[in-house]
């Protein structure tokens, strides 16, 4: 068989689209409760600003903006078009005062940019990065108070480096999607974070709280299978995903 070509940037393009847009109409059981995790580390103060690492098109700082009226938020994005649907989204939705997304590098941020920040976080961006010991050396290059994440992690000794090959696409467009799916060790992350003055580490595993029903269509859509405990197995694709959140502080 002749391998199939690669999706073009569009095809990829659009399906990063139907992923960055569609939490602002209904935020995702992880966003919500990882709110609740850092409302529970009393990390949501009136008057901070937040930056977000891979903000996408800022569909979680919107979700945020709202539950947080007091706190400022700015995104940090690669892709411009995000970057501009975000920022006229805000506008639309008279959040601009409060929330903005800039064009960047998360492996390289401005500070002159990004202005005075207390905290960092990123959501769902780890994951696709491939080098986490630079990204935590450009987190902490901010000095903010605290930094937390939700991603896929490990807690053991061990990274794995997932790329996904998704020919679904192939079905539809003649092309596949290849992106990474990376699951990184916790015990190294806090070491890390430790190393750069930053001692205080948490990490929870997200257990989510609803069914999710199998798709059946051969594809990357995440199921849930509930376990004998209750607690529910989430799995994409071939993938067990074991999504966490993390927390660093000063
Ligand atoms: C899966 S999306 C998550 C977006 C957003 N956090 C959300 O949950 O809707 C990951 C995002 O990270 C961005 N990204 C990847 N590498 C990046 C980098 N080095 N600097 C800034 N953004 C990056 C991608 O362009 C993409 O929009």
């Amino acid at each position: 068989m002749s391998p199939l070509p690669r999706a073009t940037f569009d095809e990829l393009g659009q399906k990063n689209w139907n992923y960055a847009i569609r939490q602002f109409e209904t935020p995702s059981r992880s966003t919500v409760f990882f709110c609740d995790f850092l409302e529970e580390r009393q990390l949501m103060k009136p008057g901070d600003h937040l930056v977000d690492f891979g903000a996408g098109a800022g569909a979680v700082i919107h979700y945020m903006a709202r539950r947080y009226p007091e706190i400022r938020f700015t995104g940090l994005e690669l892709n411009r078009e995000m970057v501009d649907y975000g920022n006229k989204r805000f506008r639309d939705d008279h959040l601009d005062d409060r929330c903005r997304l800039i064009q960047g590098d998360c492996y390289y941020p401005d500070k002159g940019l990004l202005g005075d920040l207390d905290g960092i976080i990123s959501i769902h961006t780890i994951m696709f990065l491939n080098d986490i010991e630079a990204f935590i050396n450009a987190v902490a290059s901010l000095q903010p108070k605290w930094f937390a994440t939700n991603s896929l992690f490990y807690d053991g000794m061990v990274d794995a480096f997932v790329e996904i090959h998704d020919y679904m696409d192939a079905l539809k467009s003649g092309g596949h999607t290849i992106r990474p799916y990376n699951f990184f060790s916790i015990p190294r992350i806090r070491e890390s974070f430790e190393r750069r003055g930053y001692p205080v580490f948490q990490s929870m595993p997200f257990e989510i709280d609803i069914d999710l029903p199998k798709r059946n269509d051969g594809g990357m859509g995440t199921y849930t299978e509930k376990l004998e405990n209750g607690k529910r197995l989430q799995i994409s694709g071939p993938l067990i995903v074991s999504w966490y959140f993390l927390y660093a502080s000063k």
